[in-house]
């Protein structure tokens, strides 16, 4: 499809045709598998074909991006082999001794890279809270150059601000990247708030079958850091594989039909177990009781798949609930169509804000009476 093509169609629509990409030869709707690692040049030595070698780039990888970039409204996307590489190939690109602001709640892996690696490379970085503004400003420094922001964030789904957070990034002159795997491009699009980068872990949502694992970056525009981070995965080897990258645009093909009815029924459990006396309290930024609900409401066109239940009786009681389910599937990550339930304490360790009752539930395809009948009896 031509540019004058993508912008006449929504990004659901682009996605589910993978932008019409097929197998001209043939005249299949679905494109192949591009496996080659070598091209052989024109008799003049140039490469015409913009292909040289695998490691910089792939064709089939470039199909994935093309796609990315049009569900996030990018000017490009960049595929990586996880989402870890994705996100610590954009704190990579920038020159040290910059200054990072990161939420003090987030992913915990990146979280604990921040926090251990990243000041070993001559990087700064502090941890504030993302839903307090005036601990952001406070946060910023004149060398502040990246602010990195994760919402709704994982296991609390606590919400950040993303319009008021790029405001306060960009009057410093730092850039907003922002860890959107929850949210997906379904429910927000960040680089339309003023993001400057939207960062997926496509292990989860964007392929969504538990069966591969993959990062995503899409950019606002092509810069000086894009094109920096764009060395770095070059340099470190950390492009996504052809195969991999079939996938992932197989699954972008139902993202939005299997986000909309995860959704969907992830509001149905919060509302259901909101009101079950074993559960103390349930963290969903959809409950209008949660504190992010009003801004979710403001920049979220759905309120995601991802919820916590703390549950009454404490630590002890909660690894026991996940130890009873029978349909929900006791295993990490999230996003994908088996619904998922972890004891998210027992993987953060003793420094993780995550309080030791909370279930992490990643609500998936399955009927939702299934799900609630399951959690329930677990719950005993
Ligand atoms: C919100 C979030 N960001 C980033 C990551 C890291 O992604 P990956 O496991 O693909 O490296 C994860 C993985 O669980 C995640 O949940």
């Amino acid at each position: 499809m031509n540019d004058r093509v993508l912008s006449k169609w929504t990004p659901r629509t682009l996605a589910a045709q993978m932008l019409g990409t097929g197998e001209p030869a043939t005249k299949g709707v679905v494109p192949p598998v591009h496996v080659a690692t070598t091209f052989i040049r024109d008799a003049d030595n140039k490469y015409r074909s913009g292909f040289a070698y695998g490691r910089p780039d792939n064709a089939t990888v470039r199909q994935a991006e093309a796609v990315i970039a049009a569900l996030e409204c990018g000017e490009e996307a960049l595929l990586f082999a996880s989402g870890m590489a994705a996100a610590t190939a954009v704190v990579l690109a920038l020159d040290p001794p910059a200054h990072i602001v990161a939420p003090r709640q987030m992913y915990w892996a990146l979280r604990q890279w921040l926090v251990a690696a990243v000041p070993r490379y001559g990087y700064r970085v502090d941890l504030v809270d993302m839903t307090d503004l005036d601990a952001v400003r406070s946060a910023i420094s004149p060398e502040t150059r990246l602010v990195w922001i994760e919402t709704p964030s994982n296991p609390l789904w606590s919400v950040t601000d993303i319009a008021a957070v790029a405001g306060i990034a960009h009057a410093a002159g730092a850039r907003l990247a922002i860890d959107s795997t929850v949210a997906t491009p379904v429910f927000t699009q960040p680089l339309t708030l003023g993001a400057d980068i939207v960062m997926h872990s496509a292990t989860k949502y964007l392929n969504g079958h538990s069966d591969v694992v993959a990062g995503a970056l899409a950019a606002a525009r092509r810069d000086e850091l894009w094109q920096r981070i764009e060395s770095i995965r070059t340099q470190h080897g950390a492009i996504l594989g052809p195969f991999e990258a079939w996938l992932l645009m197989r699954g972008l093909r139902t993202l939005d039909v299997r986000v909309r009815a995860q959704s969907e029924t992830a509001g149905l459990l919060a509302l259901r177990l909101s009101r079950h006396p074993r559960v103390a309290q349930v963290l969903y930024p959809g409950l209008v009781t949660h504190v992010g609900h009003a801004i979710a409401a403001r920049q979220m066109a759905g309120f995601g798949a991802m919820l916590s239940i703390r549950v009454a009786d404490g630590e002890a009681q909660a690894i026991a609930t996940a130890a009873r389910v029978q349909l929900w599937k006791r295993a990490t990550s999230l996003g994908a169509v088996e619904s998922l339930i972890e004891h998210r304490a027992s993987i953060e360790g003793s420094d993780s804000p995550c309080p030791p009752d909370l279930l992490r539930l990643s609500v998936g395809l399955e009927d939702a009476e299934d799900l609630y009948v399951d959690l329930d009896q677990a719950l005993r």
